[in-house]
């Protein structure tokens, strides 16, 4: 019987097409009939849902890319203008070679550990382009699953990213979590985090947002920092930054870097997964970067030497339009001047939908705490709404959402935050 086909019009097959969903044609035993239907993606779910929805009013909040006041995507000028430059240079589409264009690890270096860092100028940081903030984590992941000898746990906050988890597992690494999310207040959990933190043990990698942490839009205070930093030096462990927002949180590029520079300046050796999927807009083209600061140059060599390796069994180069795009931007004056100021006006547009929202509210006559809207930073903000509030919004007033509360403040414009208002007034009174 195996791989024998029964097709439409078998009395067997008729049996099936009325009993399950299947289709016209099954194959018995064949070599993929062991595989189950995986369930869909949460997040395109709700795009899915909010598309087959006819109201004039539906908002979506559920998307993670950022949008103009008007709800359309965004293409910079800067990278617009990089472009022309690039067609006029007429370039070869040869390959870039395996870590990506010295320059763009250069350059992407610098951005997140300061022009004139010390761990640049001593030659301490192994950097490889990476396919965007994902592909760069997985590398990351790679390397620390081959070579990090002292640990295979990596620690994420609670919640963390939802790619985290299968990035790190996909290595073969486990995830485990600590306390960061305090649900009473829609804040960071100070305590919880560091006594939770203190329990780690030793040589783990721990997982940090370096800025805008995705979910809940909640971050570390700078004297919180300091005193993660503090205590993550005394465990002995290992931080891993998680940099997807440089510059997209604050609109301020050396702000948004704080954290991850003061971890150096207290002498850690740190890894870092960096994305110019938000702060430039190159969603699509992938562009990113995985960086390991290590002891000395030789061991950052050595490392490289290794990376290399990874890279070529998995994907050879990495693509070379995306980082053209970053390069041109980032070491022309012009370019680079136009750039820091779309990403202050990307960051400054959040800031004010997250101000008006918060009006919006008292407006209505909500007499509820709305202050961590504000409080809260970057593309997401953890409203504190409880799912049955979530199901409500979407019922009765097509806006959507996750489950978990979490808005895409990107979805939200001068012309649809009133009605968003209204709507979670309605829902929380
Ligand atoms: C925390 C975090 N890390 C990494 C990424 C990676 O995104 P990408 O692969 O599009 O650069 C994202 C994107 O949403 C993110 O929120």
């Amino acid at each position: 019987m195996a791989g024998r086909s029964l097709c439409t019009g078998s009395l067997f097959n008729k049996f099936l097409s009325k009993n399950l969903s299947s289709p016209a044609c099954v194959k018995l035993g064949s070599t993929w009939s062991n595989v189950e239907m995986g369930p869909p993606d949460a997040i395109l779910g709700i795009t899915e849902a909010f598309k087959k929805d006819s109201s004039p009013t539906k908002i979506n909040l559920g998307v993670g890319a950022y949008r103009d006041d008007n709800g359309k995507p965004f293409v910079l000028e800067c990278v617009k203008r990089a472009e022309q430059k690039m067609l006029q240079e007429k370039l070869d589409k040869e390959y870039a070679p395996i870590s990506g264009t010295a320059d763009f690890c250069l350059e992407s270096a610098k951005l997140a550990f300061g022009e004139n860092s010390v761990v640049i100028k001593e030659g301490r940081n192994m950097t490889v382009q990476g396919v965007s903030g994902t592909g760069s984590l997985r590398l990351g992941a790679a390397f620390f699953s081959k070579f990090y000898s002292k640990s295979k746990d990596f620690w994420i906050p609670t919640p963390s990213w939802g790619n985290h988890t299968p990035i790190f597992k996909h290595a073969g690494l486990d995830v485990k979590s600590y306390k960061y999310y305090d649900a009473s207040t829609c804040g960071f959990d100070f305590q919880g985090a560091m006594e939770d933190i203190s329990k780690i043990p030793e040589g783990s990698v721990i997982v940090l947002h370096a800025c805008a942490h995705n979910p809940t839009g909640v971050d570390p205070k700078p004297e919180h920092w300091k005193e993660m930093s503090s205590l993550i030096k005394k465990r002995n462990l290992f931080p891993f930054f998680d940099m997807a927002y440089q510059g997209f949180a604050s609109g301020d590029i050396d702000k948004d870097a704080f954290a991850l520079r003061l971890f150096i300046e207290d002498g850690h050796e740190v890894a870092l997964a960096q994305s110019y999927a938000k702060n430039m807009g190159l969603y699509g083209e992938r562009a990113g970067a995985f960086t390991i600061v290590a002891g000395s140059k030789e061991e950052a060599d050595r490392n490289m030497s290794q990376m290399k390796i990874i890279i070529r069994g998995m994907y050879s180069s990495p693509p070379i339009h995306g980082a053209s795009i970053v390069t041109r931007v980032l070491t022309s004056p012009e370019l680079r001047k136009l750039w820091l100021g779309e990403v202050k006006g990307m960051a400054d547009r959040i800031i004010t939908m997250r101000e008006k929202l918060v009006a919006g509210l008292a407006k209505e006559g909500s007499s509820r705490n709305w202050q961590h809207i504000t409080d809260q930073i970057g593309m997401f903000c953890f409203t504190g709404l409880k799912t049955d509030q979530v199901e409500r919004l979407t019922k009765d007033f097509s806006i959507y959402l996750t489950k978990d509360g979490r808005i895409s403040v990107a979805g939200v414009s001068s012309s649809n935050v009133d009605y968003l208002a209204r709507a979670m007034h309605e829902v929380t009174k």
